[in-house]
């Protein structure tokens, strides 16, 4: 992951990425492809700011291929689940995930520039299902810290701990 953009260039460490992806208030899931990793989603469904994607990476050599919108379309299963809003921060130079994105129905909501490195904004984009005062949550399936695998090969396996 860190050695690939947009991570390259929003300098973030292998240390770094570790403390961000070891955060307990996360879900983390991982996609597989037979015996390989093809991707992984860490989503916030903490108190602060609940439904937000922290990060969405499909490894190099699985991209293109359909992991990134089976990845997404499993986060926002488990997100509205629980929550009615989706949020994510794109770079402001990767304008192909920003394509992909807006292709799954997410919209621009701010910008906030300079914010990882100087000359670069983190947009921030939401998906929304209506506001919260009228949001009945379905369930409360999953908890904080989870780490799960969220299957490519056409299943929506969602194995927790
Ligand atoms: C962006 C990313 C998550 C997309 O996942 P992916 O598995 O490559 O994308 P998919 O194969 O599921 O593509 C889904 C759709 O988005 C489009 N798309 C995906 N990546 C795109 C890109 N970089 N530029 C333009 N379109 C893109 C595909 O054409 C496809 O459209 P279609 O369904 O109409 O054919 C993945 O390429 C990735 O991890 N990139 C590097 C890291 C990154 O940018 N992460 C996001 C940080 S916010």
């Amino acid at each position: 992951m860190c050695s690939t953009e947009p991570w390259i260039t929003l300098q973030l460490t292998f240390d770094k990425a570790m403390q961000i992806s070891t955060d307990l208030v996360l879900e983390r899931y991982v996609a597989m492809q037979g015996d390989d990793r093809a991707g992984f989603i860490l989503i916030n469904t903490g108190a602060q700011f609940p439904g937000y994607i922290k990060i969405l990476c499909v490894s190099p050599g699985f991209r293109g291929k359909g992991v990134g919108r089976k990845l997404m379309q499993f986060a926002e299963d488990r997100i509205f689940r629980d929550f009615p809003n989706m949020f994510l921060c794109v770079s402001s130079f990767n304008t192909g995930a920003q394509r992909f994105y807006k292709s799954l129905g997410f919209h621009v909501v701010g910008e906030l520039t300079d914010y990882l490195v100087e000359g670069h904004s983190e947009i921030l984009l939401r998906k929304t299902i209506g506001p919260r005062s009228t949001f009945k949550p379905a369930g409360t399936a999953g908890t904080a810290g989870t780490t799960g695998t969220a299957g490519t090969a056409g299943t929506a396996g969602t194995a927790k701990n």
